[in-house]
């Protein structure tokens, strides 16, 4: 398999059934993000608008209902079973001008052409970002909008960092390159850096690209107990247990001690919210001369 192959193969698989199970806490959670984007009305009546890395398919009908009856919105993502699953959310809330394909965004045809583009966190797992960004521009109109939304540094996302850093202090690091377990690709903070991104976006064809902070708090978990299963399953912290193997499960009772008084400070009354901080993107396809 090829390492891209790879990280495919771990969307559609291991983070797949992840995702499924903590499913109520990220769509909630996410949601913070895009409905800072949707408030903004940058999706007009009519418009047609890409999707890009959709997941459940959430934002796409949030998409869809925007653009409205006479427009379309079209989600897409490189695990078939995330596009089974949004195909069957969507047809379940009756929304009829949302559709979904499966395609690798960094090399696909991905049936365009569209007025704006979207991406909630759906950008930070290229192995190859170059490519996919230039893709991604060529399937927008002249004049077209791509926004993305991609996680700052981590530092300033304690929702997911504070649990990386307890258990790497337990866990012994494997890096994929000495594993055969499948993985997540680059990983949420490949985006982070302004520098290097906008010089990707100039030098793929964009214009106009924007780097603009939010924050808001992201709930992890409805009590403390739920918040260690979620760092134990996904992020930074999640793949160092799953890519320890046998000595991150031998590890685990300690790895959940420590997260226990870690993630304590997050606790409100109404569940463990940690703060998170990202960047939304913008950058048009601009117009021949
Ligand atoms: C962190 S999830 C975000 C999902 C969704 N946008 C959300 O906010 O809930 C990243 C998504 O990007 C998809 N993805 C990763 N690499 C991709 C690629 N090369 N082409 C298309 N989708 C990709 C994954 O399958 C996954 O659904």
């Amino acid at each position: 398999m090829s390492e891209n192959e790879v990280v495919v193969e771990a969307w559609n698989t291991v983070l797949f059934d992840k995702f499924t199970r903590f499913k109520h806490l990220l769509i909630a959670g996410l949601a913070g993000y895009s409905d800072e984007v949707f408030s903004r009305r940058l999706y007009p009546a009519g418009a047609r608008v890409l999707d890009v890395g959709c997941g459940f398919g959430d934002s796409a009908q949030r998409l869809a209902s925007a653009v409205g009856p006479a427009g379309q919105a079209v989600g897409v993502d490189c695990a078939e079973r995330f596009i089974q699953a949004a195909e069957q959310d969507a047809r379940a809330a009756g929304i009829s001008n949302v559709s979904f394909f499966a395609a690798d965004v960094q090399q696909d045809n991905l049936r365009g052409p569209y007025d704006h583009i979207f991406a909630r966190f759906g950008t930070m797992f290229f192995m190859n970002p170059g490519a996919a960004l230039l893709n991604i521009r060529r399937a927008l109109k002249p004049g077209g909008v791509f926004t993305q939304i991609v996680w700052r540094k981590r530092e300033d996302n304690p929702w997911l960092h504070d649990a990386e850093l307890r258990v790497r202090e337990i866990v012994p690091v494997v890096s994929h390159e000495d594993s055969d377990a499948v993985h997540c690709g680059p990983g949420p903070f490949s985006m982070a850096g302004p520098d290097m991104v906008s010089a990707m976006m100039q030098g793929t064809g964009y214009r106009g690209v924007t780097f603009e902070r939010y924050d808001t708090d992201i709930c992890i978990g409805r009590d403390v107990d739920e918040a260690v299963e979620f760092a134990m399953a996904l992020g930074p912290a999640g793949e160092i247990i799953r890519l320890a193997g046998e000595e991150g499960e031998r590890l685990k009772p300690r790895v959940v001690a420590a997260l226990r008084e870690t993630l304590a400070k997050f606790r409100r009354s109404d569940g463990v919210w940690g703060p998170s901080s990202a960047w939304i993107i913008s950058a048009r396809n601009p117009a021949p001369h």
